[in-house]
């Protein structure tokens, strides 16, 4: 095995793979051919860059970094006018450094010297993700923990530990609110954003109080939950906080009465409305919004980009029956990208002298995990930095709170001794010493990725292992990979980012944007502070003022 490796590492990895093909059957040859060729191709980045044999090279750039982070010293101690909290679902630690080479990668680069937006946060610390009752945790009880400030049951949203799953009768007093409830009350622009359906597991516990994640319409409760006066989490989207400004996503068919088609695929009776209660949610939105303002509904791309959005005052835009297709698969007539949404969502709430809080959902890097699709999954995370970017570009860290992080990870991982510039989806330069097979770098802990041919580990020279839609290999077979139970990355920038600085609950983070935002509970340093462009408290510039008030009092 150290020989092996030593061989490839010296050898490179295209002998290698020549070595490789008389382990295979004769049969599986023209298919190799063509992987190889493949492989060839994914891998001719691989060359060591000029400048890194210079020491020079890594010297100064070590100290650029350093003068940088100098600098952090002056804190920023403005109050955050804005927050912005990008959630990666499933996105864990593993899945941003693929994600960093994949982007890298896709801009020509080797990769892993690049840089994603997050990256460029200059706080980062991590966050400790269990359950009250679970060690690895799912969206649910995570969302309401990074929402809510408070961790609770798995399964459950915008409730206490003291709600069991799934029973109604236990939720009646156990409610928690969440910073975008808090964001509200202060007077501010609210906003989410996801590629999830709205009434999905994160967003929901943003706005609803449901003993159950799945509870999406009242055609998927329990009667008895029904009986016992519990609400599906559609219904509270439009009821709780019925001036939410903007909210883009996917979950049309639980808005609108069963069997009602729809509006895009008509002939698909899955796509159809579910709710037993006959409502149209949409209408009921639109009808509970004051007279004098624009509330519009969309459900494609072109609608949404054809508005002027200086005449929104509050937009509801559902672009699929259920989740948004991924990023790879997207219909770029129908569907906005995540990025797109994003920036009309802050484009309408920046509208707000008070601010804003935005939630904004990378939702479905943990679809593509789950169904052990890492391509799909690190598309959607890449889409996610765009967003972040695109967010950063339209607003300043000076009076900005951005914070981006994960709700748990997921057992996706990459390793293998790949050389510098392997394609993130490439194999390992070696077959394995035990089954003689080759193995692709990204392989899941456990997942539907798992197949035996003939008694033996698949052979990936007989499939495409570069396909959008491939499975990687695993080491249990399950009919869905599990979430991973390890901490995940916070990054933060803007206000009182500092604070996000070690090994955290995971329900310290609302603390930290409200704190921040000086909304919430915990305002009473707000009273210290000028405005929210100022720096710290600046006593001449109030006594200043004070003097001058007390003139035009005498005045008057
Ligand atoms: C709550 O409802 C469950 C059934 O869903 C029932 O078994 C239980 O007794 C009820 N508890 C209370 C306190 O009413
Ligand atoms: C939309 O998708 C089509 C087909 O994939 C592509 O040819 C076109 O360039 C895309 N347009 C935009 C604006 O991305
Ligand atoms: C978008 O929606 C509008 C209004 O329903 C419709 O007229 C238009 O054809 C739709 N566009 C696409 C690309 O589906
Ligand atoms: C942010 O604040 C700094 C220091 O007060 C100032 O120099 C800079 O121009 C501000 N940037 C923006 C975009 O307002
Ligand atoms: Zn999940």
């Amino acid at each position: 095995m150290g020989s092996w490796l030593l061989l490839l590492l010296s050898e490179g990895i295209f002998n290698k793979d020549w070595h490789v093909s008389h382990h295979l059957t004769s049969s599986t040859g023209p298919t190799m051919l063509l992987l190889l060729l493949g492989l060839m191709a994914g891998t001719c980045l691989s060359s060591l860059p000029e400048q890194e044999k210079n020491p020079q090279y890594w010297w100064d750039q070590a100290q650029q970094t350093l003068q940088h982070a100098l600098k952090l010293q002056e804190l920023n101690t403005n109050i955050a006018k804005n927050a912005i909290m990008f959630l990666g679902d499933g996105m864990g630690v593993s899945t941003v450094t693929a994600t960093r080479i994949l982007k890298g990668q896709l801009h020509h680069m080797s990769g892993e010297e690049f840089q994603l937006e997050m990256d460029k946060f200059p706080f980062v610390a991590l966050s400790k993700t269990y359950n009250t009752n679970a060690q690895v945790p799912d969206s649910a009880g995570t969302a309401t923990a990074f929402l809510c400030g408070v961790k609770s049951n798995h399964g459950t949203v915008g409730v206490s530990a003291a709600v069991t799953r799934s029973q109604c009768n236990t939720t009646k007093g156990n409610e928690v609110t969440s910073i975008l409830r808090w964001a509200k009350d202060a007077g501010k622009s609210v906003g989410i954003v996801t590629t999830t359906r709205v009434s999905h597991a994160t967003p929901s516990a943003a706005y609803a109080h449901s003993a159950d994640r799945e509870w999406y319409s009242d055609n998927e409760m329990p009667p008895q939950a029904l009986t016992q006066g519990c609400k599906d989490i559609s219904y509270q989207l439009i009821h709780n906080i019925p001036d939410i400004e903007v909210i883009l996503g996917g979950g049309r068919k639980y808005m609108f009465p069963k069997n009602t088609p729809d509006v895009e695929y008509k002939d698909d009776e899955k796509a159809s409305g579910t709710r037993l209660d006959g409502q149209f949610l949409t209408n009921v939105w639109k009808d509970k919004k004051p007279r004098n303002k624009n509330a519009h509904y969309v459900w494609n791309r072109t609608q949404l980009l054809e508005l002027d959005l200086d005449r929104v005052d509050f937009l509801l835009g559902l672009f699929e029956p259920v989740d948004m297709t991924y990023e790879l698969n997207r219909n770029n007539q129908t569907d906005p990208s995540l990025t797109e949404m994003v920036e009309v969502a802050i484009k309408i709430l920046k509208k707000n002298p008070k601010g804003f809080f935005l939630l904004v959902e990378g939702g479905r890097i943990d679809h593509g995990h789950h169904e052990a699709k890492a391509k799909q999954a690190l598309h959607e995370a890449v889409e996610m930095d765009r967003a972040i970017g695109l967010a950063g570009a339209l607003t300043s860290e000076n009076d900005t709170l951005t914070v981006v992080t994960a709700d748990h990870s997921h057992v996706f991982t990459f390793g293998g001794y790949t050389r510098r510039g392997n394609s993130i989806f490439g194999l390992a330069p070696m077959l394995s010493d035990r089954d003689n097979k080759p193995f692709t770098s990204i392989l899941y802990g456990n997942g539907p990725g798992y197949r035996i041919v003939a008694g033996e580990r698949e052979n990936i020279f007989t499939v495409d292992y570069a396909h959008e839609n491939y499975q990687a290999q695993s080491a249990v077979p399950l009919g869905s990979e599990t979430h991973g139970g390890e901490d995940v990355a916070v990054f933060a920038k803007g206000p009182m980012a500092h604070l996000l600085h070690g090994v955290h609950e995971q329900n310290y983070i609302p603390h930290v944007v409200a704190y921040a935002s000086c909304i919430g509970a915990n305002k009473d340093h707000c009273k210290t502070f000028s405005s929210s462009a100022g720096l710290a408290p600046q006593p001449a510039l109030f006594s200043g003022l004070l003097t001058i008030f007390l003139l035009l009092s005498l005045l008057f």
